[in-house]
């Protein structure tokens, strides 16, 4: 082996060397949260990191999330690394130290992971280019976004230049479902379109020993619900994945009124654009049937989240040789099926090729529970894995004769 191939585990030391950190920051955040949109002190707290390090940083338009640069300013294409910074309004529920001190807001879905885990990579990368360890010259970007819940955030970053010069890019979520220290890929599409639908339901009020003479919205909202249920997915192909459903529901405020309106709430979540379509279509159809029948009238919104995370062939490969370098193939899965949450990395990945990979992170004998639940947490020694396989994915992109053959193709 020669001195040029001992970089990879040389880089893995330099990770190892901030791991403690890694830990820190993550627990900083876990401690904070903000939700989507108000990440301040967290913008704060990683810029300060960031800046005390010597890195070129730039807040996005908002003043929320940061962008940090390699220090080398090579004249090719950049990688970006992308992290997202957001909470959500859930009650940490764990006994832990480092549990949240924010009334009803935790990290849930463990950003405070992905922040750490990409914060590691860069000063991984930085110490270990400044070192003289790295084969050839990188440049990169780590992208710290805010507002991932929301469907806000990437657009924000995009619309501030962060893809400027960027010729692909990575990115990790935490996967409950695996132990630390395994990983899942998948090439294509990863993870559904997520429409937001909103059913405002308007009938007329009035008192519930007379039904007759009202048009009882509860009573149209009860049929719509069962309706959907059952002509969406009669009416589609069951080969194209759709779910449809109803996740919140309001109308009325006494026992023995019949009010005037109820709101519904849902989600419709597509993994192609026809099923999409074909859904949305189906779910006006039956709502005009049945405000037909109850007397009611039914407006339907439909807003769109993010698009389907479609991951690039060959950065998946390139995360999957990285992370069969580190961690042997048996611990290197592909993924069968694509995820029916969404992403909103889905909007860089919409503009440069790139890839999002699944970072196991239960621990050994703990019941680790899903994401979004109230006693999430995750395995640390998943920071490390996430960091060195982008860490190493960035220097494998970067060597010269990759983009040759690109250029040649
Ligand atoms: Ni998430």
């Amino acid at each position: 082996m020669t001195d040029k191939d001992q970089w990879p585990r040389q880089l893995d030391r330099t990770v190892d060397a901030v791991q403690d950190r890694m830990v820190k920051t993550r627990r900083h955040l876990h401690t904070h949260p903000e939700v989507s949109g108000e990440e301040t002190e967290t913008t704060r707290y990683l810029e300060g990191q960031l800046l005390s390090d010597g890195f070129r940083v730039r807040t996005g338009p908002s003043g929320l999330g940061v962008i940090a640069e390699s220090a080398g300013n090579g004249s090719g294409p950049k990688i970006a690394l992308r992290a997202d910074l957001d909470a959500l309004p859930i009650q940490d529920a764990k006994a832990v130290d480092y549990r949240s001190t924010v009334q009803g807001v935790m990290h849930a879905c463990g950003h405070d992971a992905h922040a750490a885990a990409v914060l590691g990579a860069a000063l991984a990368l930085d110490a270990a280019d400044k070192s003289g360890i790295l084969p050839w010259p990188v440049s990169w970007r780590a992208i710290f976004q805010p507002a991932e819940e929301t469907n806000q955030g990437a657009l924000e970053m995009i619309e501030a230049g962060a893809l400027d010069g960027v010729g692909a890019m990575l990115a990790l979520h935490v996967d409950p479902s695996r132990p630390a220290g395994t990983i899942g890929h998948r090439s294509g599409v990863l993870t559904a379109h997520c429409d937001e639908m909103r059913v405002l339901i308007r009938g007329s009020g009035g008192h519930a020993a007379r039904p007759y003479e009202s048009r009882d919205p509860i009573a149209a909202a009860a049929q719509l619900i069962n309706a959907f249920y059952v002509a969406v997915p009669r009416s589609l192909d069951p080969r194209h994945t759709v779910v449809l459903t109803v996740g919140s529901i309001a109308a009325g405020k006494r026992y023995n009124a019949i009010p005037d309106r109820a709101l519904l709430k849902g989600t419709v979540r597509s993994l192609d654009e026809d099923a999409r379509g074909r859904a949305m279509e189906r779910v006006r159809e039956v709502a005009e049937g049945v405000a037909r029948v109850s007397g009611t009238e039914i407006e339907i919104t439909f807003r769109s989240g993010p698009p389907s995370v479609l991951n690039d062939p060959g950065l998946t490969d390139l995360i999957r040789q990285c992370a069969v370098d580190l961690l042997g193939a048996d611990r290197v899965h592909h993924i069968g099926h694509p995820s029916m949450g969404g992403d909103d990395f889905a909007h860089y990945l919409n503009r440069v090729p790139g890839s999002l990979f699944r970072l196991g992170c239960s621990g050994p004998g703990t019941t680790t529970t899903g994401l979004h639940t109230p006693d999430f947490d995750v395995d640390e020694r998943a920071l490390g894995v996430g960091a060195k396989i982008l860490a190493r994915a960035v220097v494998r992109w970067s060597e010269p004769k990759t983009h040759e053959k690109e250029a040649t193709r």
